[in-house]
């Protein structure tokens, strides 16, 4: 079966993120589902100065590079009758992001308001990766302990934090750093950044 994994976009700042992130996906085999909140769409269409459907965007921008078994699902997020919506719907995982601190607070008491919050309640229920890009600065305690509540859930907090280890010359460099480990976590190949170690840590002259 072909590799399943559904993205949520909410309305916290930030929808480059999740455009370099749904940009590596199509360029493999993957069925991808995605879920934006109606204040996702908003905030997005600020952020890119652009209206209108995710799908239609990516081609328009990266088409050329989508993989010709590549499927990007588009669902509305108050259509529970959506595969995400149930637990029976398998898939390899779930990110949300960028995720708003409403949606990390509906995730973290499991108010299963919309189809995004959902779906992230049914990874948690079924035990499958769910991973969350919180974006707010600086962060309220209830913040963080919700952020502690979704972590005793089994998922995970992925906070927008890129290192500088890498020397980041572009800001597609300093998104992509944390595209990658979104990649990682849901155990999706690709080569938005080399493994530390491998060509650009310091040795000890080890041959
Ligand atoms: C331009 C803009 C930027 C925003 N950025 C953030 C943000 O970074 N983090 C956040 O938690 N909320 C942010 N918000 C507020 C959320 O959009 C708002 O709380 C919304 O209700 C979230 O709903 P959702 O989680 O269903 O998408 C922003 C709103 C606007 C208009």
């Amino acid at each position: 079966m072909k590799r399943r994994i559904i993205v949520g976009i909410t309305g916290a700042s930030g929808i480059v993120y999740a455009l370099n992130l749904l940009r590596a996906l199509i360029r493999q085999p993957l069925e991808v589902h995605l879920i934006m909140t109606r204040d996702g769409r908003k905030v997005a269409a600020h952020e890119m100065a652009q209206e209108g459907r995710m799908a239609a965007i990516l081609e328009a921008h990266f088409g050329a590079e989508r993989h010709p078994q590549a499927r990007l699902v588009e669902h509305e997020a108050d259509n529970y009758f959506a595969a995400p919506a149930s637990g029976s719907f398998r898939h390899d995982g779930m990110v949300v992001l960028p995720c708003s601190m409403k949606t990390l607070a509906a995730v973290a008491s499991g108010l299963a308001g919309n189809l995004l919050t959902r779906a992230a309640d049914i990874c948690l229920k079924e035990r499958r990766p769910l991973v969350l890009v919180p974006r707010e600065t600086p962060l309220s305690r209830l913040h963080l302990e919700n952020m502690l509540r979704v972590t005793k859930a089994g998922g995970i907090i992925l906070p927008p934090a890129p290192g500088f280890y890498h020397r980041p010359s572009t800001i597609d460099d300093l998104v992509n750093f944390v595209v990658a480990r979104v990649l990682d976590h849901l155990g999706i190949p690709h080569d938005l950044l080399n493994e530390w170690g491998t060509i650009n840590a310091p040795t000890d002259g080890i041959v």
